[in-house]
């Protein structure tokens, strides 16, 4: 049966840590106020390394001071509605991933995945889509979505080989003059055994 996004528990479990059976020693947490800092940091490394050659550097700079506010990262905490989790190596951050519950009844969407590029190529990326997908089936949610730019060849691959498929190409006007060009991915998840 769908639940409604009120009735649904905090997914990730506000006081453990998931650990992924991947090649290391990384596990996710949930994004806690403490870890902010970090997290802009890690985002800024990230965005502006990958996306320079995809958007261009205003763009990034538009985007990351608009996503990464203390205000915008508190939604975050608590919510039973969108979640945030840190992926941990040690003391370490090295990645993140963010998801929420979309307008559409039933469904799921990946809004952010982002892992610093030395620890890319590991397994480490598809272990938190597949934590993603996991909490998405766990809330009764029959599709995992998500936007991705049409430049972003590498996450489209991942994507792909991890069983999303086009929706739809569909450009969003994302204020000050920038546009995102991307494409509407989602795949259907299968209920829980
Ligand atoms: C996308 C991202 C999270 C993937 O993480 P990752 O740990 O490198 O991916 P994985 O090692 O788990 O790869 C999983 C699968 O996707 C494939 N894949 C991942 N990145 C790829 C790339 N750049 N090119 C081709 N295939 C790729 C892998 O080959 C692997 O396939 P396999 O299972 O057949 O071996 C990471 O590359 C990243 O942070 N990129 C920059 C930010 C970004 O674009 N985020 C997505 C925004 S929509």
């Amino acid at each position: 049966m769908e639940q409604t996004a009120a009735a649904v528990p905090h997914g990730p479990g506000l006081n453990s840590s998931i650990s992924p059976s991947g090649p290391t020693h990384a596990r996710l947490e949930p994004l806690a106020e403490s870890d902010f800092e970090t997290l802009t940091r890690l985002a800024g490394t990230i965005w502006r390394s990958h996306y320079s050659a995809i958007v261009g550097p205003a763009q990034i700079e538009y985007m990351l001071a608009g996503r990464y506010t203390p205000d915008r990262l508190r939604e975050y905490l608590g919510s039973s509605e969108r979640w945030m989790e840190l992926l941990k190596l040690d003391d370490e951050t090295i990645g993140y991933c963010s998801y929420a519950r979309s307008a559409v009844p039933g469904e799921m969407k990946l809004e952010q995945l982002y892992l610093l590029q030395q620890h890319r190529g590991k397994g480490l990326g598809a272990m938190m889509l597949r934590r993603v997908e996991s909490e998405a089936r766990s809330q009764g949610l029959g599709v995992l979505m998500l936007q991705v730019n049409k430049r972003n060849t590498g996450a489209l691959e991942l994507y792909r080989k991890s069983g999303f498929s086009v929706r739809e190409a569909a450009v969003f006007d994302i204020g000050n003059g920038y546009y995102m060009d991307d494409y509407v991915m989602a795949k259907p998840l299968e209920p829980p055994a």
